[in-house]
Order: structure tokens, then C-alpha cells, then sequence
């Protein structure tokens, strides 16, 4: 019998909710996170721990069935990769800051500006859709530093609490969307890996209820 086959983000913000929804359907994994790769004692499912940024194209190719993402990532690479259920833990939004100094009047003040982030596409359909144009700086990580080093004007990232913003000065001017986690599914599932995929998804949908 195959196996599903459900990505994981193996380190971050997203992982422990991840694993906690799956302990709470009465999926229990066999090791840790040190290895990439585990089985589930009692389903037929495999858990792969990869890097966020990865996964929406391993599902795009159908080398993963399922995944836990934040929306937010599926937007920004997912193209087409259909959203089964949402999970309710991982909330944040997609925002654009400036520094606090910085007297912001509204979007014009971005136009020929240079915006840090790690969702270029995101940013770019947000700024298009807005008739600004902007020059962009991708970066990975750690973006809330670039206005501080003289990187760029202004940044693009999730917020959260909006501490990191916080502690660097910085003030959010723009909100372009919120994202929450989600259960993604691969365009390229078979039948039996369906049928196992609604076991699960049934079992997520009692388990948020309960949470209620
Ligand atoms: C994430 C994100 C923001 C921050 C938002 O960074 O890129 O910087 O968290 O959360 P907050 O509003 O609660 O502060 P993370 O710490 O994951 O590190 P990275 O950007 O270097 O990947
Ligand atoms: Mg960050």
C-alpha cells in the first residue's frame, strides 16, 4: 500500500504547530527531526521535514503529496497548488514597512523606491496593481536590517507579533495580505493517496472544531 507523503517545515515557526496537529489526528511519528525523512507508526504516511521555501515546488511535482505551509509561501511560489483546509495556527500578514522616521503618506511614497524582501512576487503584483514601480532587493533573511544598513528604503516580509519590526525601527505601511497555515495538496495525487488525504483532512476538520 502506498504511503502519503506530507511536507513538514523542518525548522521555524511553522514546525511545532505542525507536528502538534499531526499528534493531535493520532499521527505518531517514529524519529525526530534530526532525520529528513519518518513513517507514522499507525497511518499510512510519510513526513518529510524540508526548507519552506521548497516545498510548493516539491508539491508542483508531485515528490510530495500533501504539505503544512503558511499560505503566505504558497502565494508567493505556489502557482495553481490547491488549498484543502486551513489550519488556524501560524497567523500572520504579509506587510510593507518603512522606517519611523519616515513621514509616509500613502503607496506614491514607494514609487522609484528600493524595497528589501523575501516575496518578490508578491510585492511586484502588489505594487503593479497599484500603478507604482519600485526596484527590488531579494534577500532570504533577516530583511528588517536592509533600511538600517542603507540597503533599501523600505521592506517587505510577514509580521507577526511585530516585534521585529519593532526592534528595528520600522513601521508597517502597507498590509498585503494575511496568511494562516493551510494543508496544500499536489496537483499530481492518485486515487489511493486521495482516499488517504481525506482520512486526514477529515480528521484535521474534527480536531479544529474541538479547538474551537
Ligand atoms: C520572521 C519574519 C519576520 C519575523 C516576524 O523572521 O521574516 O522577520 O519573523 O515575526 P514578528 O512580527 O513576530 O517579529 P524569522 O525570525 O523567522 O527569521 P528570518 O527572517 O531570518 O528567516
Ligand atoms: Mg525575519
Amino acid at each position: 500500500m502506498s504511503k502519503l507523503r506530507i511536507a513538514v517545515q523542518k525548522s521555524g515557526r511553522l514546525n511545532e504547530d505542525s507536528m502538534r496537529i499531526l499528534k493531535d489526528i493520532g499521527i505518531s511519528i517514529d524519529n525526530g527531526k534530526d532525520q529528513l525523512k519518518a513513517s507514522a507508526r499507525n497511518f499510512p504516511v510519510e513526513v518529510f521535514y524540508l526548507r519552506n521555501g521548497d516545498i510548493p515546488q516539491y508539491l508542483k511535482d508531485g515528490v510530495v503529496d500533501a504539505a503544512i505551509i503558511g499560505e503566505n509561501v504558497l502565494i508567493e511560489k505556489g502557482n495553481g497548488i490547491r488549498v484543502a483546509e486551513k489550519l488556524g495556527f501560524s497567523t500572520c500578514r504579509v506587510c510593507i514597512a518603512v522606517p519611523k522616521s519616515v513621514d509616509y503618506k500613502g503607496i506614491q511614497d514607494l514609487e522609484g523606491k528600493r524595497i528589501a524582501t523575501s516575496y518578490p512576487n508578491t510585492v511586484k503584483s502588489y505594487l503593479e496593481k497599484n500603478n507604482i514601480s519600485a526596484n527590488l532587493h531579494i534577500i532570504n533573511g533577516s530583511v528588517e536590517i536592509a533600511p538600517n544598513i542603507g540597503l533599501a528604503d523600505a521592506i517587505c516580509d510577514i509580521v507577526s507579533s511585530g516585534s521585529t519590526l519593532f526592534k528595528n525601527n520600522l513601521k508597517e505601511v502597507e498590509m498585503i495580505l494575511k496568511s494562516e497555515a493551510v494543508l496544500a495538496v499536489s496537483p499530481l495525487l492518485n486515487e489511493e493517496k486521495q482516499a488517504i488525504l481525506d482520512k486526514i483532512q477529515f480528521r484535521i476538520q474534527s480536531v479544529l472544531k474541538g479547538r474551537q
